[in-house]
């Protein structure tokens, strides 16, 4: 087989192997054969591009950076529709129907929380995904729609056709995206329709690949041209590749209707993605002509929208809560009740101002509802169930140092004015060894807790003195001699972990992950950054006043000073510099690996060589730097040698990556 059949070779079995994981939910091959066929089909495209085909599964990865969007003008509008809230309103749009028509029936298809795109295909392949927009011209975002796993970059058939359908972000995504912003510091996105939103519009396809974006097609245009009622256009779209939702049911007369919506009601609550309502559809496109459209919606559908879930629950008590950075949050704990999906006890009252302006009380029975249907909150007191409960007041006082609370001129949030206090120390020790920030793997939250019980943590520079009493720890209750010990090296080991990392440790307030990197590219060492001006720091791109403020007066703080002096003679690393050079020591180099190796798997060597910046092929050309050989390497030793390539074993391998530690 030459280089040009085996690509699309690849391409065939890979984008069946997407269809079947991603579209059909049904996986057909391991992981490791998909990511080993990825790796192939990548390096191949590298060396040939001229082989390189439209429909590429690569494409899922995400092309380059864009600097703007295009504009695009629907050649048919995308139009909106009507909304219905009660059987009522459903009832009425069933009877203007009946009065234009005769005979017809409805499919009722689950409405997704997410945002229209409509997806243009030319002889089968995909050319263009644009946004609905204000319905006429909207936003050219094919680069980032590739990065959609069921998206169909080639259809069954090769067909000119345009389809429309829902982008949105599964639950599971929507609370990966999160966590990753709540660690760098960023702000969450409120809902996963936002976060759809916000992510299809990301300059930077790349990270639009990371954040799992899924699609429903729902819609064909002109779609009349190709079949005759809208549940066949459903089954022309499963048939050419896309993922349907299979939630849609035909239906006769509007008793059965709304018996089905109620049924959806109960439905959607277990599915792992946001439905805000059931779209009904005339199924008959011969009669949406008569029953026409206003300006706005066709006549011939509507929306049967859901209310959001919203439980009413008794306000048992509020308590207060330390964070790292001080700041102290009343926290409602309610009585427990099920909503969207698992039990809810407590809910978040934000600050003071929150609970003033919405006259929460300790008894209330307030509103309970699920912010982007993960955090819990309430939303408002049921005054008509009000007795006599008193007012909230702030607490003054630290809940656990007891000293005095203050509130900044122009903030709403409250901080213990104790630097050293010990509840937010414990907090500042769990966030300083985990895993986004120091990553110090066994000094996990409850280690960090038993420890800081039993005071042997309180600041972190005691972290690095906890070898001092490696004796005594080894007699603590299910510590033990090995344990002890691997707390002991991690921590040691931690010393060299990066600076932005320790940076981000620290718990600067507006200080998360992605701001510690450009900090410590611009000032590469803790004494140049412990000296910059706000002015310097706010002419760093993405450092803002507010955060280049709060640098420099964590830095004004003397007990902020000595601490990281001391860390600095327990020997932490404080220079980026190092850890720079280390990165990129394999730039531009391209490794191949082949036999079967000892010291490390696959894909640790792989990780490892990608991490110092090189690449790795999974064949032998002239471009190739290294091959790393193993035990019984056969075929591309053998053309290493041909082409005079450097063959190294696995041992000099090691040494090389040693050295550079
Ligand atoms: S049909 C003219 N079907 O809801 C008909 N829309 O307000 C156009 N949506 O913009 C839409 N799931 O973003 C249709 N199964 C579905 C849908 C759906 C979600 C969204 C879509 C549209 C909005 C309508």
């Amino acid at each position: 087989m030459n280089i040009k059949q085996r690509m699309l070779e690849l391409i065939q079995i890979i984008n069946q192997a997407n269809f079947d994981y991603h579209t059909l939910d049904r996986p057909t091959i391991t992981d490791y054969e998909y990511d080993s066929m990825m790796k192939e089909l990548i390096s191949l495209e590298e060396q040939y591009p001229e082989y390189k085909e439209n429909d590429s599964p690569t494409e899922k990865i995400g092309g380059s950076i864009l600097s703007s969007f295009v504009k695009v003008e629907h050649a048919v509008p995308m139009m909106s529709l009507s909304n219905v809230f009660n059987a009522d309103e459903l009832r009425s749009f069933d009877d203007k129907i009946k009065k234009a028509v005769g005979i017809y029936s409805f499919v009722t298809e689950l409405k997704i929380d997410g945002l229209a795109v409509s997806l243009t295909y030319e002889k089968g392949l995909f050319v263009r995904a644009a946004t609905r927009g204000n319905g006429t011209t909207g936003e050219d975002v094919t680069s980032n729609a590739k990065t959609i796993k069921s998206l169909p970059l080639k259809l069954n058939q090769p067909i000119d056709i345009e389809v429309r359908g829902e982008i949105y972000m599964p639950h599971k995504s929507f609370k990966e995206v999160n966590e990753q912003r709540l660690a760098n510091d960023e702000a969450l996105f409120a809902n996963p329709r936002n976060a759809a939103a916000g992510t299809i519009r990301q300059l930077d396809p790349k990270v639009v690949a990371k954040r799992n974006l899924d699609l429903y097609a729902y819609t064909i245009v002109d779609a009349n041209k190709y079949v005759s009622t809208q549940k066949e256009a459903l089954e022309l779209l499963e048939h050419l590749g896309f993922r349907v939702n299979p939630n849609y049911q035909l239906v006769f007369g509007i008793n059965t209707l709304i018996e089905q919506i109620n049924n959806y009601d109960i439905l959607r609550k277990t599915l792992p993605y946001d439905t805000d309502g059931v779209v009904i559809k005339v199924n008959e496109f011969e009669l949406y002509g008569t029953i026409g459209y206003t300006s706005k919606f066709p006549k011939w559908a509507t929306a049967y929208k859901f209310q959001a879930e919203q439980v009413e629950t008794l306000l048992k008590d509020i308590t207060f809560q330390i964070g790292r950075t001080g700041v102290v949050t009343p926290v409602a704990e309610l009585e427990p009740v099920f909503i969207s999906g698992s039990t809810v006890a407590r809910a978040t009252l934000h600050n003071e101002d929150y609970v003033l302006e919405k006259d929460i009380r300790i008894g209330d029975t307030v509103l309970v509802h699920k912010a982007g249907e993960i955090i819990p909150e309430v939303i408002e007191v049921v005054l008509s169930k009000r007795t006599n409960q008193t007012p909230f007041k702030m607490l003054e006082k630290c809940p656990v140092c007891d000293s005095d609370l203050i509130r900044k001129a122009g903030e709403a949030d409250h901080y213990c004015s104790n630097p050293e206090c010990p509840g937010r120390n414990i907090n500042s020790l769990i966030h300083f060894a985990s895993r986004v920030a120091m990553d110090i793997d066994t000094l996990g939250e409850k280690v960090v807790e038993t420890l800081h019980d039993l005071g042997y943590l309180t600041r972190i520079p005691d972290i690095y003195k906890l070898k001092e009493y490696s004796i005594e720890l080894t007699d603590l209750p299910g510590f033990g001699d090995k344990k002890v010990y691997k707390l002991i090296n991690a921590i040691e080991a931690s010393k060299t972990q990066s600076f932005d990392k320790l940076l981000f440790g620290l718990g600067i307030k507006h200080v998360g992950a992605k701001v510690a990197k450009s900090l410590v590219k611009h000032f590469p060492t803790m004494d140049l950054l412990m000296q910059a001006t706000i002015e310097e720091l706010n002419s760093i791109p993405d450092i803002g006043e507010m955060i280049a403020e709060s640098i420099v007066s964590y830095f004004q703080d003397i007990h902020h000073v000595e601490m990281i002096k001391e860390l600095q003679d327990l020997g932490l690393n404080m220079t980026y510099l190092k850890g720079e050079q280390i990165e990129h020591a394999f730039n531009g180099k391209t490794f191949v690996l082949t036999g079967k190796l000892n010291i490390y798997t696959r894909d640790q060597a792989s990780d490892l060589i990608e991490k110092l910046g090189g690449k790795v092929s999974s064949s032998v050309s002239v471009k190739t730097d290294y091959v790393v050989a193993g035990e019984d390497a056969g075929s591309k030793l053998k053309k290493a040698n041909e082409l005079n390539v450097k063959v190294i074993d696995e041992e000099t391998f090691r040494t090389m990556v040693d050295g550079l530690y």
